[in-house]
């Protein structure tokens, strides 16, 4: 069976191909490189020893996409292409807007018209805004989003369950990710974000690598155990079986079904620092600063729904993830 993976060079999407690879999927990966490189899938084809099909070029290319569906005997698409920097999101919305939102829709305009309706698209947690209480399940109320990156997610996410009620062949999985982070065992690929990290996890191990000073703790006076944010991380290897799970359960169900993907477990900035210090025997220093505007005190989900329904459920601990972390980031200090 043939799967088109759409930013399949990215962080998530480069764990995925292998997986894919590894339970005897043919995989067409599709990627624009904006924010990756091609580095990351040759490693995955030395991992897998097989084979995928690359190709260069962008979501938005209707073109390019109704060659691809033309040429290809393509089953089901995961669908990870986008861009995810919060910050960049506010100050140029429409770039998100275009590349998320129209980049989408150009995507299911042409698998409607090749006939491909099975998917599975990466959404987020962030379509839960600021949560009155936790854990999360899948019938919290969505929100709007503080930020157009956010927006983009739930703008989407509504645009496909529109699609599946109007047309009863569409098989969709919404995966709701809490805080992917971890890297293949082998540290041959990982997370690799270009210019200062956005997000904690590759803060903190450019930090222990030397690549940067000191971790900036973004708020210390939240109603939490220690004052410091509280997140649900999930290694990315759990989650992208979590993608592998939904593409099956999808082959045999129609509709647009909701699933969070995350550990039901949270920990705060402080802990995950104490928890990569242990691991990697290397310092982490902080300062302690403002809250980050647009983040939530603490966010963690409820599981139970994809344990029920995918049977899968997260299995790697907070050791595995910062073990595998430290692997990725001290083999290669300076990415792919
Ligand atoms: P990433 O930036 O590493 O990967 C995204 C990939 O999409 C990149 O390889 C990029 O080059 C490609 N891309 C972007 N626009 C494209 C376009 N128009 N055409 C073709 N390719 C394009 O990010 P990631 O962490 O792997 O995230 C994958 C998906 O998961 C994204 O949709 C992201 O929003 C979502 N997500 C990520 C997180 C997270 O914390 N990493 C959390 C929730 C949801
Ligand atoms: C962020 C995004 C979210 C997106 C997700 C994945 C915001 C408001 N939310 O989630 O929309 O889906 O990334 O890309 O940006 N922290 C620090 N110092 C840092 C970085 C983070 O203290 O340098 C703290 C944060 O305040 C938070 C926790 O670490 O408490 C996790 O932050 P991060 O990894 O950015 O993820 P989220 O904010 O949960």
């Amino acid at each position: 069976m043939t799967v088109l993976v759409t930013g399949g060079a990215g962080y998530i999407g480069s764990h995925a191909v292998l997986a894919l690879l590894e339970a005897g999927y043919s995989v067409l990966a599709l990627d624009n490189l904006a924010t990756s490189s091609r580095e990351s899938l040759r490693r995955v084809e030395r991992l897998a020893g097989r084979q995928l099909t690359f190709i260069e070029g962008d979501i938005r290319d209707r073109q390019l996409l109704d060659k691809l569906f033309a040429e290809h005997t393509i089953e089901a698409v995961l669908h990870f292409a986008g861009l995810k920097a919060v910050g960049e999101s506010v100050a140029e919305p429409l770039a998100y807007y275009a590349n998320n939102v129209g980049g989408s829709v150009t995507l299911f305009q042409a698998m409607a018209d090749a006939g491909v309706h099975r998917l599975v698209f990466s959404s987020s947690a962030t379509v839960y805004g600021e949560p009155e209480s936790m854990p999360l399940s899948e019938s919290a109320p969505t929100a709007r989003a503080s930020n157009p990156y956010g927006q983009s997610k739930l703008v989407v996410e509504e645009v496909l369950k529109d699609l599946a009620r109007a047309d009863a062949r569409w098989s969709i999985a919404l995966l709701r990710y809490f805080n992917p982070v971890g890297a293949h065992p082998s540290g041959e690929i990982g997370e690799d974000p270009q210019g200062p990290p956005n997000n904690l996890m590759p803060y903190i191990a450019q930090v222990a690598v030397g690549k940067r000073e000191q971790l900036t703790v973004f708020g210390a006076d939240y109603a939490t155990r220690d004052g410091t944010g509280v997140r649900d991380y999930i290694h990315v290897v759990d989650l992208v079986e979590g993608h592998l799970r939904a593409l099956e359960v999808l082959e045999n169900c129609t509709g647009a079904h909701v699933w969070n993907l995350g550990t039901g477990r949270g920990y705060s900035v402080l802990e995950m620092v104490a928890a990569f210090e242990a691991i990697s025997g290397k310092r982490v220093p902080y300062t302690l600063q403002a809250r980050r505007k647009g983040d939530v005190a603490e966010c963690w989900a409820d599981p139970t729904k994809a344990r029920k329904e995918l049977d899968w459920q997260a299995r790697c601990g907070l050791e595995e993830m910062m073990a595998d972390t430290w692997r990725w980031q001290s083999k290669n200090p300076n990415g792919y």
